[in-house]
């Protein structure tokens, strides 16, 4: 309960090749034609991961009587592509409302209260404080992952599991239900307060308490609401995860719908969800939660990403548009930060020749190298957000010197990259509209250029050379340039 770094990674996340995924629309798993033709989409993009949701309402259609067909057949549409199996638990909590609980729930009344305004008006959104409405989804949560452990296949085909879905409370900055009115008499937990202490990490907002020891206005002042909201709805969450790892012990994670900067308060975006400010909150209230993924639709991708780094988060991003830049986002979550993997929203709305497809088939045979690289500094990611930009990484003795090729317009790709030091001064890149110059670190004097270069891609684990690239396809040896398409470069640099 005090914990507030993450929790190291699991040892099957750490080994994962990063997932090029997709996540489907919130409807498409509800029909098997509708799932197989979002399903073949991102198989032709090339991705290995498809997210997709498991709805509370059609697996306990009745309290009690369970209906496993819609996960099967997830299950089995998934392994018939060779996909990764990625489940959304759309339980009690879906984009900060109740929409997907069963009917028997919705209108149950007095066993199932909804979360209150500070009216007393009755929200869309079941009252987290409620421990019958817990233990349901719980409960069903629970059954529809043992079900699926005991389905052949599963256990390799499921790496993670995400439990219900951008958490929170929408249009008030908190509960004020009767339970909730209760629960914010009461003092704040001690543990929080210890984790909120260890988890001062510099991060440009960080959440202070005003003091040592009380109730929650007295020690969070203007923030306490939303602190109050982050730590029970992570217990809640918390306590959902527990009784689906006690059925089956998989990495489990969230999603977050972003806070919206300056100007908004707790409640114009949900109250309570695990923004990046509430990071170290849901850390201390919720250990069975390895991770805590961003839904990136901002066009600040670099910021949230950073954001989400912090006190140790492993970086996933579930959710990102379905647009020409998306590939251009995977290369820089999975270059930059090692991401355990990147999957717009909507996969299937992208044509077959999108962008992601061609960054998808040149990562796809290079997951077990980037499995390998993460945590060892191997790595680098670039990925342009303004018309004119340059930037520096320094990956195996040599500095890399990226800068953008032309403006960003609203269709155009942007600019982006992905490289991996190989050793012996070779590196692997794949980019779009980048163009790299190199110079030694450590030591001034020496000029550094390319000893070769070829566009290819990997096959079977092995690079394959297409064609050796040189004159003015290199800038005559001195520079690695990215065209307006996707393409994959292996070089080796020296220095006279
Ligand atoms: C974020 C949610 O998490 C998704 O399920 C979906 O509703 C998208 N928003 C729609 O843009």
């Amino acid at each position: 309960m005090t914990a507030s770094r993450a929790p190291a990674l699991p040892p099957a996340l750490a080994a994962l090749p990063p997932l090029l995924g997709g996540e489907v629309h919130n409807s498409a798993a509800a029909s098997r034609g509708t799932l197989a033709s979002a399903l073949d989409r991102l198989a032709a993009l090339g991705g290995d991961a498809a997210f997709v949701p498991l709805y509370w309402e059609l697996l306990e259609p009745e309290e009690g009587a369970f209906d496993f067909a819609s996960a099967d057949t997830a299950l089995d549409l998934c392994r018939e592509r060779g996909l990764r199996f990625v489940p959304l638990w759309f339980g009690a909590f879906k984009n900060a409302i109740s929409c997907y609980a069963p009917a028997w729930v919705k209108t149950g009344g007095g066993r199932f209260p909804r979360a209150r305004d500070r009216g007393g008006r009755a929200l869309w959104t079941l009252s987290c404080f409620e421990a019958a409405t817990r233990e349901s989804d719980a409960r069903a949560f629970a059954a529809v992952m043992a079900h699926l452990r005991g389905r052949p296949g599963a256990a390799g085909a499921i790496p993670f599991v995400q439990v219900e879905n951008e958490v929170g409370i929408l249009g008030t900055p908190r509960d004020f239900s009767p339970a909730a009115e209760a629960a914010f008499r009461g003092d704040v937990p001690p543990g929080l307060l210890r984790a909120l202490e260890e988890a001062d990490d510099g991060f440009a907002e960080p959440l202070r308490p005003l003091r040592g020891a009380g109730g929650w206005e007295a020690v969070f002042g203007e923030d306490a609401a939303e602190v109050f909201m982050a730590w029970h709805i992570a217990r809640y969450v918390d306590a959902v995860a527990a009784a689906g790892r006690a059925a089956w012990d998989l990495p489990m994670g969230v999603n977050a719908w972003l806070d919206r900067g300056p100007g908004y308060q707790a409640g114009d975006y949900p109250s309570g969800g695990p923004t990046a400010r509430m990071l170290p909150v849901w850390r201390a209230a919720a250990p069975r939660i390895d991770f805590v993924a961003p839904d990136i639709y901002d066009p600040d991708f670099r910021g949230y990403c950073a954001a989400y780094t912090r006190l140790g988060n492993p970086l996933l991003i579930p959710e990102s548009r379905a647009d020409a830049g998306a590939g251009a986002r995977a290369l820089y979550a999975l270059g930059r930060h090692e991401a355990l993997g990147f999957a717009p929203f909507g996969v299937e709305d992208l044509p077959a020749d999108a962008p992601l497809g061609a960054v998808y088939r040149l990562l796809r045979p290079m997951g077990a190298r980037l499995a390998a690289a993460r945590g060892a500094g191997r790595l680098a990611g670039f990925l342009q957000q303004a018309d004119e930009e340059t930037w520096d990484a320094e990956l195996d003795g040599w500095r890399l010197r990226a800068r953008t090729r032309g403006p960003t317009g609203e269709t155009a790709v942007p600019g982006a990259a992905l490289v991996l030091a190989e050793g012996d001064d070779t590196f692997t890149a794949v980019g779009q509209r980048i163009v790299f110059t190199f110079e030694r670190t450590g030591g001034p004097g020496a000029t550094a250029g390319l000893l070769w270069l070829d566009e290819g891609r990997f096959e079977d684990g092995a690079w394959r050379a297409a064609r050796r690239l040189n004159g003015d396809e290199t800038a005559h040896g001195t520079g690695a340039l990215f065209g307006d398409t996707v393409t994959a470069v292996r070089f080796r640099l020296h220095a006279y």
